[in-house]
């Protein structure tokens, strides 16, 4: 691994480093990885673009330190991999969410709170699994964070699925979970879903066991999202998905990000889990990040 830093303690800038675009440096042998020496602010090309994409396959949680970018310019790097994808929940206000939109434990008159709006992110889950062509990233700015805490989780799939005993294996090898977003908002006590967002989001189905449309791997696609399994009786279901889960998410199997004000964490939704933590007092301080979500394809 080379040194991320110069002679000056710097990070080195943008292409330094024997053509490097960035340095990386792991930050877990299970997942996760740090990206410095490159301002996401400035342009980049296409070769930079691809490191960038490879490093999210390799390492599924990628976090670019000390950034300050305007929600403009998230929006603009987000879009250098793809499509935005917009957010079926509702503002205080009842308006639909932006495609730049914020993640805070602030209630309506900007005032830190323990109830926010929804509940569902504190609940392990892969974002926007509920639709019919699901995330393929996620991106997180962290623009106010408290003192301490306030961190976010990931569960790795792969390494879920991958340590299950065979027999499960070829239990789940052809079965079907359903998605909702009606579904999920009960089984994270949030509040229910309203028409409107039943209408917009009805229940999709996928499978259970997913494969990297990239690394070819196999994994446990599951989490929050999930209601039932279509091919099994509804009880019998829900207990087998929550039995996998548990499973997939032990300690061991996680990774926890502190976040730093500044980092911009992008992760792959095709083959982790993730959750917040509710480990600072939330009544006190500020937890304030912006978000973007990158669309990604049908899983198979
Ligand atoms: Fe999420």
């Amino acid at each position: 691994m080379e040194s991320a830093a110069t002679t000056t303690g710097q990070a080195r800038p943008a292409r330094a480093g024997r053509g490097k675009p960035f340095e990386i440096r792991k930050l877990s042998e299970l997942m996760a990885a740090e990206i410095t020496g490159i301002d996401l602010a400035q342009p980049f090309d296409d070769v930079t673009r691809d490191a960038i994409m490879d490093a999210l396959v390799a390492h599924h949680v990628i976090c670019f330190r000390d950034q300050a970018l305007t929600k403009e310019q998230q929006y603009d790097f987000t879009a250098r991999f793809g499509e935005l994808e917009g957010h079926v929940v509702r503002t205080w206000e009842g308006g639909k969410s932006p495609l730049v939109h914020t993640v805070s434990n602030l209630d309506k008159d900007g005032r830190p709170t323990d109830s926010p709006y929804t509940q569902g992110n504190f609940f392990w889950h892969t974002d926007k699994s509920y639709h019919e062509v699901p995330s393929l990233a996620t991106l997180l700015h962290a623009i106010e964070i408290p003192p301490s805490g306030g961190s976010t989780q990931f569960a790795n799939m792969y390494a879920g699925y991958e340590a299950l005993p065979q027999h499960m294996k070829d239990r789940i090898a052809n079965l079907h979970a359903e998605h909702s977003w009606e579904v999920s908002r009960t089984n994270t006590f949030s509040r229910t879903a309203t028409e409107e967002e039943k209408r917009e989001r009805p229940p999709v189905t996928h499978p259970i066991v997913r494969t990297h449309p990239v690394t070819g791997r196999k994994l446990l696609y599951i989490g929050h999202h999930t209601s039932h399994i279509v091919e099994l009786p509804y009880g019998e279901g829900r207990a087998l998905l929550y039995q996998l889960l548990d499973y997939a998410t032990q300690p061991h199997r996680v990774y926890t990000h502190q976040w730093r004000k500044g980092d911009l964490v992008m992760w792959d939704n095709r083959c982790l889990v993730h959750r917040g933590m509710r480990d600072f007092d939330m009544t006190k301080h500020r937890r304030l990040l912006h978000r973007t979500v990158l669309k990604g394809s049908v899983p198979y």
